[in-house]
């Protein structure tokens, strides 16, 4: 009786409960997406949106001014979704490249654009870009490309890189030393990651082909910061037949080389020796998952798709580097004085090995520093997939957004005195986490990072232990308009390290 009574209070509880809960206690009606605003923010002009502010402030050197005076702007809103966010706009709307997108302005961010790829957001080219070189998003031949330079595999390549780059130096360097000639740094840096890039992934190294196809990839850069006008003689127009004749170039290559591969043995270690260890092949000497056909076509829009972003980022970045060194003459001497007790060790002729680029510590630190200050991009696009809401704001579904390199790296909120020139900010724990982004990050984040880490230190340590050189416009800076260059090409006299 006792336990009936027991198990019936219980009951009578749990529906007063019930009760209470559902209908004295007024329901929170579900925030519907309608009830929030898209991001503040302007589209400026039709079609052009605020595209010329961004390029004029980039082209200013001031790139991060963008981004600055909008957060200032647009922090000052009181609307509720500002008040959620601390008062400080984390994201504003604009329109780029003819496209209404949010700029994400915080390392939380970036964090959030990078973790949630293919869950919120996909990658997004603008189309003048993708019609010039469509992107190849297969990921299981992609996949075979990251591990061609995940960083153990790039360990492999470090004798390669070094012995390509002792090639170029003494080819097109040494011969102009002691003022005989100045060297033109920025066209030679072409020269050099191209030569390079061709060797890894295509073992390319005819100098009238390399020449043939520097031109063609220039020819595609001019389309692609053209206005995208497909009409005969535009730029953008020439630029897509360049770039499809790259791609044929490229798919003819790989025809031949399956048919070398099918004529050997690939079980008899003698034939095997003879494969050439690039990415080429490596690609097609895999057996890919799903057992599906991988064109030639297919396979040469995952090789351009590796040369190119590997291009102008290492040309930038050595041809900023070199400015810096010039001006920073103790961050000169303690580069030269870290590379040259690597060169005291190695015996004569001996190429650079892994350990010898652990050493090179500091030399990255202010790699890393130059990325930071001049990064040869200033950050990527992603898609909405689906509709979501950021920092109280909405993000309809197909909204593109923008995460932006400056938004951070010019912010003394993560980089105190943030115009010095400082690599001791890498030593230690380094940047917050998601502050320092040239490379991005998350499941997008550039694969050939490692790849360009040592390939940029291969060539400092060439270049500080062999030569000695000034500026021939000793105020020489880089520009962006729209992409990276140098006002000048950067002409320097050469010296012999040893004078
Ligand atoms: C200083 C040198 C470099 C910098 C600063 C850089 C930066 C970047 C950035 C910012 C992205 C886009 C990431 C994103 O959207 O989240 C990217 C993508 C990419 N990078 Fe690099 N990169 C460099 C060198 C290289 C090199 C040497 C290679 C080739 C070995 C390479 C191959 C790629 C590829 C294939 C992608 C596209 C990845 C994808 O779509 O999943 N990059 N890079």
């Amino acid at each position: 009786m006792e336990t009936t009574t027991f198990f019936i209070s219980l009951l009578v509880l749990f529906a007063s409960l019930f009760y209470v809960f559902c209908k004295v206690i007024p329901s929170r009606p579900r925030q519907q997406a309608k009830d929030y605003q898209l991001p503040p923010g302007s589209t400026g002009w039709p079609i052009i949106g605020e595209t010329l502010d961004y390029l004029r402030t980039a082209r200013n050197g001031v790139p991060e001014k963008f981004v600055d005076d909008r957060k200032s702007k647009y922090s000052s809103l009181s609307s509720s979704a500002a008040a959620t966010a601390g008062g400080l706009c984390k994201v504003f709307k604009t329109s780029l490249f003819g496209e209404t997108m949010a700029l994400l302005c915080s390392a939380a961010g970036n964090k959030f654009l990078f973790s949630n790829e293919k869950k919120l957001v996909k990658v997004w080219w603008p189309s003048s870009f993708q019609k010039i070189l469509p992107a190849d998003e297969a990921y299981r031949i992609r996949k075979h490309m990251y591990a061609f330079v995940k960083p153990d595999a790039v360990r492999k390549h470090i004798a390669v890189m070094d012995q390509i780059t002792k090639r170029h130096f003494d080819t097109h360097w040494s011969t102009k030393m002691d003022r005989k000639e100045a060297i033109m740094f920025h066209s030679l840096a072409k020269k050099y990651a191209l030569a390079l890039s061709c060797k890894l992934f295509l073992n390319l190294e005819d100098p009238e082909v390399l020449a043939e196809l520097e031109k063609t990839i220039g020819t595609i850069h001019a389309g692609m910061v053209s206005l995208p006008i497909d009409l005969p003689g535009t730029n953008f127009n020439i630029a897509i037949k360049a770039s499809k004749k790259m791609m044929k170039e490229i798919e003819s290559m790989v025809v031949q080389r399956k048919i070398d591969l099918m004529n050997l043995n690939l079980t008899d270690p003698e034939q095997t020796a003879d494969v050439p260890q690039d990415l080429m092949s490596s690609l097609l000497l895999e057996t890919f998952s799903d057992r599906a056909e991988v064109t030639a076509a297919d396979m040469a829009k995952t090789l351009s798709g590796t040369i190119f972003p590997s291009y102008d980022t290492i040309i930038n970045t050595l041809c900023a580097t070199v400015i810096y060194l010039s001006e920073l003459p103790l961050v000169y001497d303690a580069v030269l004085k870290e590379q040259m007790k690597i060169a005291e060790s190695k015996d004569e002729g001996e190429l650079l090995n892994w350990e010898d680029i652990q050493k090179m510590k500091y030399t990255w630190n202010v790699l890393c520093e130059v990325l930071r200050l001049q990064p040869p991009g200033s950050g990527t696009f992603r898609e909405a997939i689906t509709e979501f809401i950021y920092e109280g704001y909405l993000i309809p579904k197909g909204m593109k957004l923008h995460w932006n390199v400056f938004s951070t790296h010019k912010n003394p909120e993560y980089f105190p005195d943030p115009h010095k020139f400082d690599p001791s900010r890498f030593e230690g724990q380094g940047p917050p986490p998601f502050s320092y982004v040239p490379f991005g990050g998350g499941p997008r984040m550039c694969p050939g990072k490692e790849n360009a880490r040592v390939q940029m230190l291969v060539f400092m340590y060439n270049l500080v232990t062999r030569y000695k050189w000034e500026m021939v416009f000793p105020n020489e800076k880089m520009v962006v308009d729209p992409v990276s260059y140098s006002t000048h090409g950067l002409p320097l006299h050469l010296f012999s390290c040893k004078s």
